[in-house]
């Protein structure tokens, strides 16, 4: 009797590690599959108003990466929102500025999200590694949306460990420590 349970226990782990390697093994999100980080406009600032061709992008960075210091790579648990907006154009379809010369903000159009924990790294291809970060991307009401991961990682990749992989880390370090 109890053989028979044990039998039916192990054989019942060998069949879901067979069936769901994944979830069993990788530990960790892919690529696409992180949650919409809810209430990213209250996190700290990590820069704002950058300025693009047609865009304005606003970055945010959670607490847990807000407690890093510069030469540091991100803790564990570090989330990095970019939202991105479409740039207002006039009637003549031509781009507005503000009296500050910049331009001005129109529709959320899409919300980019970093995030990495540990070990997260081997769910990437092995080619295209960026450390421990993970990537997902979300349209303006926070559904995920379909992209080509592999186009975030190339471009991200080149900063390399000193920068975390991370665009804006030193004018987020200087700006940091500017307001001190
Ligand atoms: C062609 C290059 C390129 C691609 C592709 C790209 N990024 Fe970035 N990313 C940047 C640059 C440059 C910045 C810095 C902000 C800026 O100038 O817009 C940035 C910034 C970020 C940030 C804020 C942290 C930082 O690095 O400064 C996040 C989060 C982010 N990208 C996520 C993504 C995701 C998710 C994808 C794919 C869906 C992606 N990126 C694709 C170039 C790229």
């Amino acid at each position: 009797m109890r053989k028979g349970l044990v039998f039916a226990i192990l054989s019942g782990l060998v069949f879901g590690i067979m069936v769901f390697p994944g979830l069993v093994f990788s530990g960790g999100p892919k690529d696409g599959e992180l949650m919409f980080p809810k209430g990213y406009e209250s996190f700290p600032v990590f820069l704002k108003e950058i300025q693009k061709k047609n865009a304005v992008r606003d970055l945010y960075i959670n607490n847990k990466g807000a407690a890093a210091h510069k030469g540091d790579a991100f803790p564990d648990g570090t989330q990095l929102v970019m939202a991105i907006f479409k740039a207002k154009a006039g009637a003549d379809g031509h781009l507005v500025k503000g009296s500050d010369g910049k331009l001005v903000k129109d529709k959320l159009a899409k919300v980019y999200l970093m995030e990495k924990s540990g070990g997260w790294g081997g769910n990437a291809p092995a080619n295209l590694k960026n450390g421990d970060w993970i990537f997902s991307a979300f349209s303006s009401d926070g559904k995920r949306i379909e992209v080509d991961y592999a186009k975030c990682r190339s471009c991200h990749l080149p900063l390399g460990a000193s920068k975390d992989f991370v665009h804006r880390y030193d004018e987020y370090f200087a700006k940091k420590m500017g307001a001190h």
